[in-house]
């Protein structure tokens, strides 16, 4: 990303935000920024359940095993007032350059070192909604995979998500492969290495 593009994009999160009337710093003073603990797998797949129809939400194990052995991806805000997650945003590491459904199903493709990270699910409860928080978990997550050294993100969603990823830099590659929930979905991807 070139200096100009993120300062752009800090712009439009600022003024987004203060579009809704939640300045910025707001989020900080209301939501803690973490890593999942293991012990809050079932919480995060009672919110996946919550968010995605039964069709797309990923199942209790597939988030609880992520939540275990890939906690280092699993980033999540949680309510300072109630110590419960309000949000998350979840993947796993890989060299790979494409989306496949295994990486939903499988937490064992994960490599710590892999340059890309493959983007699982994007959650923010109801009644957090609308105030910003899904931009700012995904932009720290950019940043700190940025400073870890990934070289791209990548994610699938529906065409009425294309919008809000593009929002958040994400390109448009197109139809992706995958068919999870008997679905058409776009393949999105975010590079993180200066090339854009
Ligand atoms: C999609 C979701 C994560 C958005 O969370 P949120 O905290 O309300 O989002 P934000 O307030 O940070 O909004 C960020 C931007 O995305 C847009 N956006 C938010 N929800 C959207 C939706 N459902 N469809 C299209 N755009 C949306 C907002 O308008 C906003 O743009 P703006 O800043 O120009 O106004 C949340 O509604 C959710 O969990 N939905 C169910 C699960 C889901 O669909 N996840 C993404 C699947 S790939």
């Amino acid at each position: 990303m070139t200096e100009k593009k993120a300062v752009v994009e800090a712009a439009q999160r600022e003024e987004a935000m203060n579009k809704r009337g939640f300045p910025a710093g707001s989020l900080h003073e209301r939501f803690e920024f973490r890593n999942i603990f293991p012990e809050e797998g079932k919480q995060a797949a009672e919110i996946e359940n919550i968010c995605f129809p039964p069709n797309e939400a990923c199942s209790e194990r597939m988030i609880c095993e992520r939540a275990a052995k890939v906690s280092e991806l699993f980033f999540t805000a949680v309510d300072k007032s109630t110590g419960k997650i309000a949000g998350f945003l979840n993947g796993i590491a890989t060299d790979e350059q494409s989306f496949r459904d295994e990486f939903f199903k499988d937490a064992g493709l994960h490599n710590p070192k892999g340059r890309n990270v493959m983007l699982l699910g994007l959650d923010v409860l109801p009644q957090y909604r609308g105030q910003g928080l899904a931009r700012e978990i995904m932009h720290q997550y950019l940043h700190r995979e940025r400073e870890n050294g990934r070289y791209m993100l990548v994610l699938t969603c529906l065409e009425e998500k294309v919008q809000m990823y593009q929002k958040m830099g994400f390109d448009d590659q197109g139809i992706s492969n995958s068919t999870w929930g008997g679905e058409q979905w776009h393949e999105m991807s975010h590079m993180l290495d200066g090339r854009q």
